[in-house]
């Protein structure tokens, strides 16, 4: 960590497809610890952004700053789990999550055993010979969250990580999160499309706005933790609701589409 307790520093920047232009002077500092959860329109370059700060995009403008050391273009500086992060289904649970290792180095006894260790602690232990086709989407999903987990680096970036899964296994896997985030005090950034996943879950929500993609507000969410299921419905919660729905829906898009008002009639 930096002397200032930032970790992650993203600075002035811009990222262009030919003459589209998907990323506009993002400015963005994240302290040690922090969960920081990314709301936006599609296409308003959340992804974009994770593949800047993962190393895999080759950016534009700008610097991106890890410990104050530049990571731009540097890939396997931070752990990433894809938006659309697939098991490998002829690996094994505990070959899916010693994947990382296999890759750079070839995965080790040491490696492997230390995967099971983190996979008993949270719940997979009896899954570990498992090929993915035996689980359940849940199951599937925190098997994609405990390979990059297992990759051991101190800042994660999630991509909607729980997007396709039913709201009730939704709800178990943000505790189950938290508790992971908590106990291996770990940096989070976090895109999802659900803005009560994005409140319970984070410190801070940025909001990102499309065309071109860039931030337009960063909110502290002033919920304690612990938490529990019954902030969801506390006044600080639905009043942070508001505000994030009233900026969403002031830019004139939700997930792409006009709000109902800007329709014709
Ligand atoms: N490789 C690429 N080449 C050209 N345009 C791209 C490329 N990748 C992304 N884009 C464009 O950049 C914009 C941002 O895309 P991005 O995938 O970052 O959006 P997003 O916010 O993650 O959306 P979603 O919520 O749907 O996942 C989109 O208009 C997309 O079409
Ligand atoms: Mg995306």
């Amino acid at each position: 960590m930096s002397q200032t307790g930032v970790k992650l520093s993203v600075q002035h920047l811009s990222h262009s497809f030919g003459s589209f232009r998907a990323l506009q002077d993002v400015n963005l500092d994240i302290r040690h610890g922090e969960f920081v959860c990314i709301l936006g329109a599609s296409g308003c370059g959340k992804s974009t952004l994770f593949n800047a700060v993962s190393g895999l995009l080759k950016i534009t403008e700008g610097r991106i700053l890890l410990d104050g050391r530049d990571i731009a273009g540097r890939p396997g500086e931070v752990g990433y789990m894809l938006q659309k992060d697939l098991l490998l289904p002829w690996r094994t649970v505990l070959g899916n999550i010693t994947l990382g290792a296999s890759l750079t180095h070839g995965a080790t006894r040491e490696d492997r055993a230390k995967a099971a260790e983190l996979a008993r602690r949270y719940g997979l232990g009896d899954f570990l010979r498992h090929f993915p086709r035996a689980l359940s989407g849940g199951m599937r999903q925190r098997v994609a969250l405990m390979r990059t987990i297992a990759a051991g680096r101190e800042v994660m970036l999630l991509d909607e990580p729980f997007g396709a899964l039913d709201s009730q296994t939704r709800i178990g896997m943000q505790q189950w999160l938290l508790q992971v985030w908590k106990e291996l005090s770990r940096t989070v950034m976090f895109v999802t499309h659900d803005v009560d996943e994005a409140i319970f879950l984070a410190d801070r929500i940025v909001l990102m706005q499309p065309r071109p993609g860039r931030i337009a507000k960063i909110l502290q969410v002033e919920i304690p933790r612990p938490r529990a299921m019954d902030v969801l419905t506390s006044p600080v919660f639905v009043e942070t609701k508001r505000q994030i729905m009233d900026m969403l829906y002031s830019e004139k898009t939700l997930h792409g589409v006009p709000a109902a008002a800007e329709l014709p009639a």
